[in-house]
């Protein structure tokens, strides 16, 4: 029979790799609830129109990367490529904005599937975690994000996070530059890449996100959007910066960030990160204002800002650096019955210690020698051993093994969890308030 493997572009999560997920994870969750942000779940299906509209008919992601099918009632349903524009779709159609104080502040977590080639750090299922703010215009609405998304990368452990910013203006800016870069390019267009030549005719604003090197310097000599900036764009965009300086987040302007979705307007910004070990794995964030997502999906002309991290590249540069080492599974104690007499005893002392006393115990459920026993409670890196046999069954106690220290006492069962902190806090205590 032919081998059955995960499909191409995906990837299994699991044992210490997953604790990793959750604690990054609940770690994004638990700050953004600080900021005053709330979860929702948006479906993983929604209408394709949600995608083309919101992400845009010109973007990669619409153009090459969905993946979109006619479900059995003939509906075409696109898997979510990202998660903003289905946001702003359950937003509008619950009517969100009429009901709440302004901005609105949503956080998500989940997955998410482009089509792309697999890659160091890119993946066709990937999961993001981001936030949305949304109705209100306020630049410092725009900084709120980014401290937000900056504050997480610190909490995580990474050092030297490199925030790189950009404006792309209002419409009138964006036309006015967009004219300017087409009066260039056509200079140039013939001899660059197959790709830049679409998007030429479809954006050419696209163009400077190119990566291929022979069309590198073209790009480094085009206009800056700096120079056709509307007043109230500048003012804006230094409305942003000055409060990023006076928080004192650090980030560099980077003039040929455009970002690879339609919907953005004014600010932008990326998160990047080399990990010690030098891999890149792109940016691991990313996001932007945007101020016609709303009426474009049939609600009111509100604007709103947000960003959304790669959840695998954040683990990725977190391993290589060393900054999850806490997230190992350990047992806190490993109960061993010495006969089959004793596993009902040994089950009841299990459930005490979970139930009562909070501690992660696991149970050998097989008749095997005590050194055997051993070794399994040195495979799930066992803090404790209970050792339980026909004696302790009678006198309703247990034999508790400290294993680091190798020292055991008796203690009866109704003293279990009492002795079990003491003992757990003399050895582990000032550990686990580290952590
Ligand atoms: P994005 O830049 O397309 O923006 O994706 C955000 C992040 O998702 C990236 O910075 C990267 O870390 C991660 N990512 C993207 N593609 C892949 C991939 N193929 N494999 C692994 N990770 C990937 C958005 O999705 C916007 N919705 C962000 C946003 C929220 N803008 C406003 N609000």
């Amino acid at each position: 029979m032919e081998e059955i493997k995960n499909v191409k572009g995906t990837h299994d999560v699991y044992a210490d790799e997953n604790n990793a997920y959750e604690k990054v994870e609940n770690l994004m969750k638990s700050i953004a609830e600080i900021y005053a942000y709330q979860g929702v779940r948006p479906p993983v299906l929604e209408h394709s129109p949600v995608f083309v509209r919101g992400v845009g008919e010109g973007s990669d992601i619409v153009r090459k990367e969905m993946y979109t099918f006619l479900d059995k009632g003939g509906r075409e349903l696109t898997l979510r490529p990202e998660f903003t524009a289905g946001i702003m779709r359950l937003v509008v159609q619950n009517k969100l904005y009429a009901t709440n104080e302004l901005p609105l502040k949503l956080y998500y977590v989940g997955p998410v599937f482009r089509y792309e080639r697999p890659q160091l750090g890119r993946y066709r299922q990937f999961n993001q975690f981001g936030v949305e703010s949304i109705g209100h215009n306020s630049p410092l609405n725009d900084v709120e994000v980014i401290v937000l998304a900056y504050t997480i990368l610190c909490s995580l452990g990474l050092e030297n996070v490199k925030i790189k910013i950009n404006t792309l203006g209002d419409e009138e800016s964006r036309n006015n530059y967009r004219n300017a870069l087409k009066a260039y390019f056509a200079g140039h267009i013939e001899n660059m890449c197959v790709d830049c030549k679409s998007r030429f005719e479809i954006n050419p604003l696209r163009i400077l996100d190119c990566k291929v090197p022979e069309d590198r310097p073209i790009i480094e000599g085009a206009p800056k959007i700096g120079a056709y900036l509307s007043k109230d764009s500048q003012e804006r965009f230094d409305q942003v910066l000055e409060a990023l300086e006076a928080l004192q987040i650090p980030y560099e302007i980077n003039q040929s960030l455009v970002r690879g979705l339609d919907y953005y307007s004014e600010t932008v910004f990326e998160f990047h990160y080399k990990s010690k070990e030098g891999n890149d794995y792109g940016a691991v964030g990313a996001g932007g204002h945007y101020g016609k997502l709303m009426s474009e999906l049939g609600g009111p002309d509100l604007p709103g800002v947000g960003f959304s991290f790669g959840i695998e590249r954040i683990v990725s540069v977190l391993k290589d650096d060393g900054l999850l080492e806490d997230v190992k599974n350990q047992l806190d104690a490993y109960i061993m019955p010495l006969d089959k007499e004793s596993m009902i005893y040994a089950e009841e002392v299990a459930v005490i210690l979970r139930n009562s006393g909070g501690y992660k115990v696991d149970m050998c459920f097989d008749n095997v020698k005590l050194g055997n026993m051993f070794k399994r409670a040195a495979n799930k890196k066992a803090k404790f051993a209970i050792i339980i046999g026909e004696n302790e069954v009678k006198e309703e106690s247990v034999v508790l093994k400290d294993l680091a220290k190798q020292e055991q006492i008796t203690v009866k069962v109704e003293e279990l969890v009492d002795k079990f902190d003491e003992l757990y806090e003399a050895s582990y205590g000032e550990e686990e308030e580290e952590l």
